[in-house]
């Protein structure tokens, strides 16, 4: 008797001191597993006479569930602990200030991205999208480009086999410009039409200026009676905005796309020395655009009737802008993923581009 109660008081002690869950675990296989101190007790019992074996017997499994009783309880005293403590450390201080250096920047593309939608946004145009692959019909047939139009050899364009047809006709291509989705947002509505579609575009070409894969934003407008007087207004309001100025010189000069008719490319106002190009002020010309009047075998094709509704589209690149705008000088670091590049070029992303509250942050004539 007065030899199992000082075992309890020992063994006790011993899960009081227990401070892990690991140390917890070992004590209790040498307490109570299968060859632990109170197992072996209990099995050494066998000997003795039947009396004591009822008595011995009694008191071990006492013992034995008082034990039990102690290693639960420390158990899940352990388990609070170790709780509390992994609680401890992932407590996040949602009062903390934000801290600069720690950071993510948003991609000069992106902030292109953003600006060119503000600005169009605020004229009333919706953004509208279409898929990277496409296929032919959408791509160059229905922008008056049937199969060898010679015109499709100024795009080099990456061509996707078609699992289902051998046809070179039917194979997909990854689209070599947005002005697809002039057609995809014809069959989708009607007139009026006033949308901007960003996105990606591809062709196979790869050097300081050109990557294979590189970013476009085409305009649509169509409605009664537009001219190309609409056409001009509108992107003259578009590069004052978009470059941060008061008045910028801009000239058309006549061009050639088999979509448009009349065609033209923009160009904005100059000065271009050896170490800076000046927007806005001298007496170089830039090409920043093509534009021109929907052909009326376009609008056909998106099933609306040239006698009746008009439009004049643009598209022009988005990693182009970034790189006049932000003086970016070499358009393949855009896809590098350098992140010393992204911390140089990037944006804050707290900075939103919007019309009213500041485009940019250089600091442009309309903050
Ligand atoms: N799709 C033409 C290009 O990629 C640009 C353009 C769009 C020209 C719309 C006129 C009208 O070069």
């Amino acid at each position: 008797m007065e030899n199992i109660e000082n075992l309890k008081a020992q063994m006790l002690a011993q899960v009081q001191g227990v401070s892990d869950m690991k140390a917890w675990d070992d004590l209790r296989v040498a307490l109570i597993g299968k060859k632990g101190q109170i197992t072996e007790l209990l099995k050494g019992m066998s000997s003795l006479p039947l009396e004591q074996k009822i008595e011995m017997g009694k008191k071990l499994n006492v013992l034995k569930s008082d034990i039990e009783s102690a290693l639960n309880d420390k158990k899940n005293e352990l388990a609070e602990k170790e709780l509390n403590a992994k609680l401890a450390l992932e407590t996040v201080d949602v009062t903390l200030p934000v801290r600069p250096e720690k950071q993510g920047r948003i991609h000069p593309v992106s902030k292109i991205y953003e600006e060119v939608v503000a600005i169009f946004g605020q004229m009333g145009f919706e953004v509208a999208e279409g898929p990277d692959i496409e296929d032919q019909f959408h791509n160059f047939n229905a922008l008056n480009m049937p199969a060898n139009h010679p015109a499709r050899q100024m795009q080099d364009t990456f061509y996707i086999p078609n699992p289902k047809s051998e046809d070179f006709d039917d194979s997909f291509v990854v689209r070599t410009h947005t002005s697809p989705v002039q057609i995809r947002t014809m069959e989708a509505k009607r007139p009026p039409i006033r949308i901007i579609a960003p996105g990606r575009t591809y062709r196979s070409d790869y050097d300081a200026t050109h990557t294979p894969m590189f970013h476009q934003v085409e305009g649509l407008v169509i409605d009664k009676n537009i001219t190309m007087a609409h056409l001009k207004g509108c992107l003259y309001d578009f590069v004052k905005a978009f470059f941060e100025l008061d008045d910028i010189p801009v000239r058309y000069r006549p061009s050639y796309f088999p979509f448009t008719e009349p065609s033209a490319e923009m160009d904005i106002g100059c000065l271009k020395t050896k170490t800076e190009l000046k927007i806005g002020a001298g007496t170089d010309w830039l090409e920043i655009l093509g534009c021109g009047m929907v052909h009326p075998n376009v609008l056909r094709a998106g099933g609306i009737d040239p006698d009746e509704y008009q439009g004049f589209a643009f598209g022009m690149g988005i990693d182009r802008l970034a790189m006049l705008k932000y003086g970016i000088p070499d358009l393949r670091t855009f896809f590098e993923s350098d992140v010393r590049w992204l911390k140089h070029y990037g944006f804050t992303p707290m900075d939103f581009s919007s019309m009213t509250g500041g485009l940019s942050d250089n600091g442009g004539s309309l903050r």
